[in-house]
């Protein structure tokens, strides 16, 4: 099973109650090219309806972080924990974010990345609880890399706060943009 055939399975999944609100499955969309994964939470209402991940106010505040950087978003894979929008973008439930994570799993069985961004609370509990790591508020993982070994992978999974939090709290916004600056260089020379 390649990438696309993944992405296909995953537009018609219907694994868990999800399914029955979606307009279109997100199951994300980038490349490899820096070896790095960021992961969100869902996808809103923006990407239910266009298909693709972080395309709404929160996505162009990441697009836009990224550019700065000099980063293209084309140059990291972009997905979500849980790939279907919940109702008025509620936090997915542990059922459904168990339902759907087979999904990601495979993504990173696939992609290999070297180093995965866990982006909010929900993404940063989920990827870390697969190296053993239990998390309960952002504020005690943020700004740090965990090794590990996910889907037979060596990953460092770095945590920052979510576009959509920034977008409420412009004070978190440098140390945004200071974490992705760190998450994305650190080794980056082996890619060129
Ligand atoms: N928020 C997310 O977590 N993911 C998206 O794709 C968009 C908004
Ligand atoms: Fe399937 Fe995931 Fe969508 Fe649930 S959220 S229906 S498990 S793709």
């Amino acid at each position: 099973m390649d990438l696309e055939e993944l992405s296909r399975e995953i537009l018609t999944c219907t694994k868990c109650p999800l399914h029955k609100y979606r307009t279109h499955a997100v199951p994300g969309e980038g490349s490899m090219k820096l070896g790095i994964m960021m992961v969100g939470e869902a996808p809103g209402a923006d990407e239910d309806r266009t298909g693709r991940p972080f395309v709404g106010a929160a996505g162009r505040l990441l697009t836009e972080t990224l550019a700065r950087l000099g980063v293209s978003r084309d140059d990291v894979y972009i997905t979500n924990v849980v790939k279907c929008r919940p109702p008025n973008n509620r936090t997915p439930t542990r059922e459904e974010v168990e339902a759907c994570l087979p999904y990601l799993l495979r993504q990173i069985e696939l992609l290999r990345p070297r180093r995965i961004v866990a982006l909010g609370l929900t993404s940063a509990k989920t990827l870390l609880s697969l190296v053993g790591k239990r998390v309960e508020k952002i504020g005690d993982v943020r700004g740090r890399c965990f090794r590990g070994r996910v889907a037979g992978v060596e990953v460092e999974i770095c945590v920052t706060y979510h576009p959509a939090a920034v977008l409420r709290n412009p004070r978190l916004k440098e140390e945004f943009m200071g974490d992705l600056a760190t998450f994305l260089g650190g080794g980056l020379e082996r890619f060129f």
